[in-house]
């Protein structure tokens, strides 16, 4: 299994190219699955997660192309262009679900399209149960019948789905996603309330407009969609990634170093630049994306509460945790969207961090400086908080399950190398 060694200390400058959305172009490649026509999706970032979502399509019968990897050697995103003509199969098999989470997100485009769709159960995951029943919910609603068999979800809709009232008791990502894509196809007239508005749903809904949907309410937390017979085939370039942009944002701060980070999107990531710039660091807009530096004096203890967009996003927690242990004072992280995400806490503490849990609240004590440590990955977020802590910390550190990173981060070592990190890759 591979393995990352990191030697810290270096202050992080130069220019880092911002990927696609990881979790934008999850479901959008789902979406392929509501038309018989081509959608080709560009700017798609070159992750492990993907490949498993190009692998799913595949079985399911989707023709999946790629399109090259651009003519400056893979560094723009990929294209893919993802034709549903015909789908043999509408089941989502336990191996590849299992793997990964998202690959539910087809459980609403195929029973919207061809009236029948299984897809196993996805399980326990590392960072709590998890579990799917708004999603099976919203599609009842919408006129399906569900059945739990075996581990798999049997969902059936005859006569097609038909546009309903869905009220999402609390915010969800892939629900909201999962709803949208079902709706698209409906018959008549479908309003989400209480939908997520994650950039990655408006962009969602941006390509379902681009195939011939028709969504109001973009940005907000009440969709309208206006069931069509059929769409079309559309392009569509994906959003960039503000999770790792927020990343790398704290890999600046946390170094003492400065990046530009092309690309970025700063509305994208307004709640983390609030708070970076109260624990000391620098952000500006400029005209390709964002610059983050902390170039004087330490960085400050803020306190930071996780909640849905456009709160401060729980997928940057654990990066943000990391660079609390280096912060000057103490700090107090409280988790509200996730149970059980505070696995990256004893690994934080064998490189020196003062950290206690208290139920969904962390408290940061900061201390002057880590001390590199073999530590373990353990969920994809997690993982990158250890290479952030790794870079800032005397020493070596060795992180070991480093698979986890390759589900999220494109190229990491390589970006991270070229902005003057002592990192890399031990193949095994
Ligand atoms: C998406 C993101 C993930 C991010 C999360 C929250 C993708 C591929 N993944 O995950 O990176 O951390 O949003 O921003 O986009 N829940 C239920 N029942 C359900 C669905 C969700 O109880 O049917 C709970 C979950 O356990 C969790 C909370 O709702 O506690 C939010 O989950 P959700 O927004 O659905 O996350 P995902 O879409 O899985």
């Amino acid at each position: 299994m591979d393995r990352i060694r990191i030697r810290g200390g270096q202050p992080l400058q130069g220019r880092l190219a911002i990927a696609g959305a990881k979790n934008a172009a999850l479901p959008l490649m789902a979406a392929c699955l509501l038309t018989d026509e081509t959608l080709t999706l560009s700017n798609l970032p070159h992750l492990a997660d993907i490949a498993t979502m190009a692998h799913l399509l595949g079985e399911l019968g989707v023709q999946v192309t790629m399109d090259g990897s651009g003519p400056d050697g893979g560094q723009a995103g990929r294209v893919l262009q993802l034709t549903a003509t015909d789908v043999r199969d509408v089941t989502a098999p336990y191996d590849l679900v299992r793997k990964m989470r998202a690959s539910v997100l087809v459980l609403g485009p195929m029973l919207a399209r061809f009236g029948r769709s299984r897809v196993s159960l996805p399980g326990g995951c590392a960072i709590g149960t998890r579990p799917v029943d708004l999603h099976l919910k919203a599609m009842a609603q919408l006129g399906a019948e569900i059945e739990l068999k075996e581990g798999y979800i049997e969902a059936r809709a005859p006569r097609g789905l038909c546009g309903n009232r869905v009220v999402f008791p609390f915010v969800t990502v892939g629900g909201t996603e999962n709803a949208l894509m079902a709706a698209a196809l409906a018959k008549g007239e479908t309003v989400l309330t209480n939908a997520a508005r994650e950039p990655e749903i408006a962009d969602l809904a941006h390509c379902l407009i681009a195939m011939g949907a028709e969504i109001e309410g973009i940005g907000s937390d009440t969709l309208t969609v206006q069931g069509r017979e059929r769409l079309h085939g559309a392009r569509h370039a994906v959003l960039p990634d503000r999770i790792e942009t927020g990343t790398y944002a704290m890999a600046a701060a946390i170094t003492g170093g400065s990046l530009d980070l092309v690309g970025a999107r700063q509305e994208h990531i307004a709640a983390l630049t609030e708070v970076l710039r109260r624990a000391g660091a620098e952000v500006t807009p400029t005209a390709s994306g964002l610059q983050v530096s902390r170039r004087n004096g330490p960085i400050r203890g803020v306190d930071v509460m996780t909640e849905p967009y456009p709160g401060f996003p729980t997928d940057l927690q654990a990066q943000f945790m990391a660079l609390m242990a280096v912060a000057e004072g103490a700090a107090m992280v409280t988790e509200t969207v996730f149970e059980n995400r505070f696995m990256h806490v004893p690994e934080l503490a064998r490189m020196g961090a003062d950290i206690n849990v208290h139920g969904a609240s962390a408290i940061i004590r900061g201390v002057h400086k880590l001390s590199g440590a073999p530590v373990m990955a353990t969920d994809l977020r997690a993982s990158v908080s250890l290479v952030l802590a790794g870079l800032a910390a005397e020493g070596e550190t060795i992180l070991n399950r480093v698979y986890h990173l390759d589900r999220g981060y494109e190229r990491l070592e390589e970006k991270l190398v070229a902005c003057g990190a002592d990192i890399e890759r031990l193949r095994y």
